[in-house]
């Protein structure tokens, strides 16, 4: 049987609904997903094995995943390249080349990913992965940084990029969309759910699970950057912070700068999507310029009952 005609007979037993960032989504293990990252996450589960010190950065969708890969490129490297350097990788690759996503690899290629100079850090993976379908070998050697945004910019960012992308046969309605993220057949949603999973996760193992925000990385890069280094084990030394790194690096993965990179401007993602939907507007609250008070306060109030117990408040 090859892999496609496996993939048809698992999809033909699934849940479906209309997706928002494909034509259908299909439930799997509780989580919703196109038929691309679903192939790309069974494989994960049947054939990647992390080695000790990889770096998984894990996010839900559309909450700022390119800015965090880039960033932690950017630091994981900073020794072997300066943020300065005119021929930093980051100027002539995207992030997502740069950093990949583990769905989108084929099992052929995951060893032969190579994009840490540092040794203390074998390798740097993206993925969308609920904690519940997560490769065992992932949660016991990796280190897991997992990010997360405001739920309505989320919504809204899900809603541009679907209609932008061209990802579906027709192009949808924002009511129609926000009614499929709502009911949580986003992809890799219910978007609650997968947050609230990585959230008890790094309550539980805070050496192998950090928590970030698109706003709090918003808010206080610098205290972000801190934070996320000394995760990973490569604390800024006192010559460093002198020096202004964090600053270089917080510019290089500036919006203003990666979106205007012509890297980041021309050529395609994955497919037919332009790498140039990943840099929108990058702007924190740019749900008010969409949504109406309804859908807004329907949105939190889903969010307070969803979180609610948990200790967790975004923004
Ligand atoms: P908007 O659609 O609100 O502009 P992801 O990378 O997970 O797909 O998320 C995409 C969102 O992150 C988009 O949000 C995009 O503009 C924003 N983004 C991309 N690069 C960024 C950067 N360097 N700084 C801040 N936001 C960034």
């Amino acid at each position: 049987m090859t892999r496609s005609s496996t993939l048809e007979d698992l999809l033909s037993s699934l849940p479906r609904e209309e997706g928002i960032n494909s034509a259908y989504s299909y439930q799997y293990q509780g989580f919703w997903y196109g038929p691309t990252l679903l192939q790309g996450l069974i494989d994960c589960q049947q054939h990647f094995h992390a080695h000790e010190n990889d770096v998984f950065l894990v996010t839900s969708p559309k909450s700022g995943t390119t800015w965090l890969k880039a960033i932690l490129y950017a630091l994981i490297n900073r020794e072997a390249c300066s943020p300065q350097d005119p021929h930093h990788p980051l100027l002539q690759k995207t992030p997502h080349q740069l950093v990949p996503f583990l769905e989108l690899l084929k099992p052929s290629d995951y060893d032969f990913v190579s994009n840490s100079s540092d040794n203390s850090i074998s390798r740097i993976f993206a993925c969308h992965i609920p904690t519940a379908s997560l490769p065992i070998s992932i949660r016991e050697a990796g280190k897991i940084v997992y990010l997360c945004r405001d739920i309505k910019d989320t919504f809204v960012s899900h809603f541009h990029f679907s209609n932008e992308a061209n990802v579906r046969p027709s192009p949808i309605s924002l009511e129609n969309a926000f009614d499929l993220f709502c009911k949580g057949t986003s992809l890799a949603g219910p978007v609650w759910d997968h947050i609230l999973g990585y959230w008890k996760e790094s309550l539980e193992r805070p050496d192998k699970v950090l928590f970030m925000s698109y706003e709090q990385i918003t808010d206080e890069p610098h205290v972000q950057l801190r934070c996320l280094a000394h995760f990973l084990g490569k604390p800024f030394s006192q010559e460093e912070e002198s020096s202004g790194l964090l600053d270089q690096i917080i510019k290089l993965c500036s919006f203003k700068s990666m979106s205007k990179q012509e890297v980041n401007k021309t050529g395609n993602f994955f497919g037919e999507v332009k790498n140039n939907l990943f840099f929108r507007s990058g702007v924190v609250g740019d749900w008010k310029n969409c949504l109406t008070a309804e859908m807004a306060s329907k949105l939190d109030q889903i969010t307070e009952e969803k979180f609610h117990g948990s200790g967790l408040y975004l923004t």
